[in-house]
């Protein structure tokens, strides 16, 4: 009886949190950025976009992400991973996608890439069915803008309206691969001034941050945090040096779950573990470390439904970032290459 209960409180929870995210909280927070610190054309971009150009797309980019998150649930974070590093660099427009060949160099191999990003085959199957169904409509960087929604909400996390109709680019920026997007080894300062430099508030750092309630990260990016730092659990830090293992040297690829708690749940157990100082990066832990944004991990720790709010509005606001649109750029064929 008493679950019964509980499943029921949660589904009127879960309508209710709907109803706002649909009619309400994307739509005003959106607005806001128009009169305040977004440049591009967003507008441009429309959550109908595909509804007559080809109307099996989204259910399409759904099936098959969601099939490729229950053969490997972290796949759900690589691919959410895949759109932040496509819309810090030139904006939301796949150039993360595009392959090197000898006379180019993207940004796959830019250091915050090289051998860390995953799921880029995910894209490319979903994109040759979408070529089968509708041939030249449905670009790359919306599938990537689908698929990380699709990704968390595969993973127990709330869903969010994605805008459409991005164009995909024929450049990408090595240099700026490296230089905007985040370091683990940034302090919190460098962290707010790096996200402000794409528009983004220090709130929504911290909420774009809770994508860390999932996913891994190599020995060799939290090795100097767990041996070198005073502001981590000790017996956090002893069991990542034991059982991952990461030693002081050697076993640089080995992996960790940032959430040791629930690592393939989209929830808000990562401020939670950033409140008893298990965040597994350095830049994690400098979300809560006595600094301006301690009230807000402190909010998103209390209150999972907030988190899901701001996260899907900040989500939205990252698929804004200098679109590609109208006659610009172009429908890529293969999303590894330019047409
Ligand atoms: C706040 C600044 C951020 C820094 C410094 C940062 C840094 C990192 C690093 C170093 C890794 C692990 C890479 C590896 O070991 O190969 C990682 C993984 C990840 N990041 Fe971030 N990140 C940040 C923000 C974000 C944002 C905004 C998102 C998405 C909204 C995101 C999503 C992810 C996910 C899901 C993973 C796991 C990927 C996987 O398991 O394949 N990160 N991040
Ligand atoms: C990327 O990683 C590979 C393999 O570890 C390495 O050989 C290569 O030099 C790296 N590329 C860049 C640009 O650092
Ligand atoms: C930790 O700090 C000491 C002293 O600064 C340094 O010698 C050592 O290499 C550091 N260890 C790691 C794993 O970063």
């Amino acid at each position: 009886m008493a679950s019964v209960t509980h499943s029921m409180v949660t589904f009127f929870v879960l309508i209710c949190f709907i109803g706002i995210v649909s009619s309400s909280s994307v739509i005003p927070s959106a607005t806001t950025f128009v009169a305040s610190n977004v440049p591009t054309p967003y507008s441009e971009l429309s959550t109908t976009f595909y509804a007559t150009k080809c109307p099996q797309a989204l259910l399409t980019i759904k099936a098959y992400i969601t099939a490729a998150v229950w053969k490997d649930r972290r796949m759900g974070a690589s691919l959410l991973r895949l759109h932040f590093h496509d819309c810090f660099v030139q904006g939301c427009d796949a150039s993360v996608l595009l392959k090197d060949t000898p006379t180019f160099q993207g940004e796959q191999h830019a250091f915050p890439n090289n051998n860390s990003l995953r799921g880029y085959e995910i894209i490319d199957n979903v994109k040759a069915k979408l070529e089968e169904v509708c041939p030249n409509v449905v670009s790359c960087a919306d599938i990537l803008a689908v698929a990380a929604r699709d990704s968390v909400v595969a993973l127990g996390g709330l869903p969010w309206l994605v805008r459409l109709g991005r164009r995909d680019s024929t450049t990408a920026n090595f240099n700026a691969a490296n230089s905007d997007l985040p370091s683990p080894f940034l302090d919190l300062n460098g962290l707010i001034d790096g996200f402000k430099k794409k528009g983004f508030s220090a709130d929504e750092m911290v909420a774009l941050s809770g994508a860390h309630t999932i996913g891994k990260s190599k020995c060799a990016i939290f090795r100097k945090r767990i041996y070198n730092e005073s502001n981590i659990d000790p017996y956090y830090a002893k069991t990542l040096q034991q059982y991952v293992p990461c030693p002081k040297s050697g076993g640089d690829l080995n992996l960790a779950p940032f959430d040791i708690t629930t690592p393939t749940s989209f929830d808000n157990a990562y401020y939670k573990n950033l409140l008893k100082k298990k965040g597994l990066l350095h830049s994690d832990q400098q979300l809560y470390s006595g600094g301006s944004t301690d009230k807000k991990v402190l909010a998103y720790a209390n209150n999972p439904l907030l988190f899901s709010l701001d996260f899907a509005n900040a989500m939205v606001h990252m698929g804004n970032l200098s679109p590609l649109t109208g006659k610009q750029g172009q429908i890529r064929k293969y999303c590894g290459r330019v047409n």
